[in-house]
């Protein structure tokens, strides 16, 4: 039986959720699609009128919301009410690594999912398509499954009738780029068993994705192939940052390295971009869960493997802290450094897992005071960031209460340079390629030094304003 859909509800308004539903609204005028959070905050911030203060930047995505929103785009908290009224319900919620318990500081933590499929089993009527958009260990589909299906016989008893199907189809966009991603995607992937539930969710990407790139499998390849995807891009990164180190003992230049490799058509040029280590959402806790997993099915080498690409960023982030505080004389105490990017990369505002907490807090430890800037994170959220009481307790009480005291943020680069012992460029945003460093130079503390951890400034423009240079691969000019 062919399933009809006119009402998509998704569970989770995020940085998945809200860009997702957004384009599906935009290439599916036909269809209502219903987006529903927990969140009143996040949801009322999506339903700004100003929209420059949607919860996430993304280019892009401000326009469709403009034209879509109040059209076939809702945005609410009314959860029961949309799932009833739903033909398909995404799951996109968060996922984050367990902090407690079995499985700790490595397994994904479900509790969020698990809450969505008693939501969804207590209140869909008719036949429900099941989602899962969050990237979810492999496996998960059958604890869906199994919630799903323990309802149905309490329905039975109250004569409501409802039955689901479960399919997989996880969510490759990055930040950034997120709606250029969702409208030209490389690939849709849909894993799932019954062919009539795939066959409607990929009559939906069917709208703008072209046929020969939606990739159906079976649920535990689709769930796999997700977190395996990130496990490659993140290993790309870590291999290049390990080289990166390597240029700079033996005067090699990082830069040449990845062009040269890359030139390899076995290889490819993308994803080899040498930085302060790779942040993101998802890097770290999707590999950690790929290491759980092969641990819990006795995989100890498989573990090992891919829990090296995670150790490998650590050493590599404050790697780029210790060799700041060596070239400033060995000592930051009181100190001024200028800290230019905080998001984990350019054009989002998203900064979990961003390198800049890790080299940040390293540096505010050593008793610098930092002058931080980022055209788009939210000051309070840099609060939260560094906030290092709230993160964890490695801290002696000294140290928590000097760092938290430690740093002011600056809508301006120039102010934010001003004064400093040294400037560090940590994310790749646009307005860092064409600072005037003359006028910054006159305005440093001699002898003053640039580091340039994103590989984007001009050494030479740099460094003739007499500046002290450091270039990541390249080492010091
Ligand atoms: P997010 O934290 O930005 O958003 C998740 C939202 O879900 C939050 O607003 C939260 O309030 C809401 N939520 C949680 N439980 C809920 C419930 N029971 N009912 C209603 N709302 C609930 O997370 P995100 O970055 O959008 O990631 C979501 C999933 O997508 C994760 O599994 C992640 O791994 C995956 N993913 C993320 C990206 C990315 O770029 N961020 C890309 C691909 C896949
Ligand atoms: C990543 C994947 O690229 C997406 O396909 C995936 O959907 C997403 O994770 C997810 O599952 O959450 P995202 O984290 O948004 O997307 O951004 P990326 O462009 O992958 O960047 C991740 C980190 O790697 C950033 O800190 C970035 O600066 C760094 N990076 C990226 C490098 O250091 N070098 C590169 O060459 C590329």
């Amino acid at each position: 039986m062919k399933y009809k859909i006119n009402n998509i509800c998704c569970i989770g308004a995020g940085y998945v959720g809200g860009p997702t539903m957004a384009v599906i609204a935009d290439k599916c005028p036909n269809l209502t699609v219903d987006v529903v959070d927990i969140n009143e905050e996040r949801i009322k911030q999506w339903n700004n009128k100003d929209l420059d203060r949607l919860p996430i930047f993304e280019p892009g995505l401000s326009e469709i919301v403009e034209r879509c929103r109040g059209r076939n785009l809702h945005f609410s908290n009314f959860i029961e009410e949309k799932i009833r009224n739903a033909d398909i319900i995404f799951i996109s919620v968060n996922t984050p690594t367990k902090t407690k318990g079995v499985g700790a500081g490595k397994a994904s933590d479900l509790k969020w999912v698990e809450a969505c499929a008693r939501q969804v089993a207590k209140y869909a009527i008719g036949h429900t398509i099941v989602v899962e958009k969050s990237t979810l260990p492999v496996r998960t589909a059958e604890v869906i499954r199994s919630i799903l299906d323990s309802s149905l016989k309490h329905n039975r008893k109250e004569n409501k009738s409802s039955t689901f199907d479960v399919l997989s189809n996880p969510e490759f966009l990055s930040e950034g780029s997120a709606i250029k991603d969702l409208n030209d995607p490389d690939r849709v992937l849909i894993g799932g068993e019954n062919t009539d539930s795939i066959e409607a969710l990929s009559d939906i990407y069917k709208n703008w994705v072209s046929k020969n790139k939606i990739l159906k499998t079976n649920v535990w390849s689709s769930e796999l192939a997700k977190l395996t995807s990130n496990a490659f891009l993140a290993q790309r990164i870590s291999s290049i940052n390990s080289i990166s180190a390597l240029c700079e003992k033996t005067g090699a230049d990082i830069r040449e390295v990845s062009r040269a490799i890359g030139s390899d058509s076995r290889i490819g040029s993308k994803f080899l971009e040498s930085g302060p280590g790779f942040g993101g959402s998802c890097f770290k806790k999707d590999i950690l869960n790929l290491v759980y997993l092969s641990e819990y099915f006795g995989l100890p080498e498989v573990a090992n493997f891919w829990e090296g690409v995670v150790k490998l960023n650590n050493w590599h982030q404050h790697r780029i802290s210790k060799l700041i505080v060596k070239r400033l004389f060995g000592t930051v105490s009181n100190k001024k450094i200028c800290i230019l990017g905080f998001s984990f990369k350019a054009d989002t505002n998203d900064t979990r897992e961003s390198s800049s907490i890790a080299i940040c807090k390293d540096l505010l430890e050593e008793g610098a005071f930092l002058k931080i800037n980022d055209p788009k994170v939210d000051p309070d959220q840099i609060t939260k960031d560094l906030d290092i009481n709230y993160q964890n307790d490695i801290y002696t009480s000294e140290q928590k209460s000097t760092a938290n005291e430690g740093w002011s943020f600056h809508r301006n680069i120039y102010e934010c340079a001003e004064d400093v012992d040294a400037v560090v460029v940590l994310t790749e945003w646009e307005e860092y390629k064409n600072i005037n460093w003359e006028l910054i130079s006159k305005s440093m503390r001699k002898p003053a030094w640039v580091f340039d951890a994103r590989s984007i400034l001009n050494s030479k423009k740099v460094s003739s304003t007499g500046l002290n240079f450091w270039r990541l691969g390249k080492g010091s000019k």
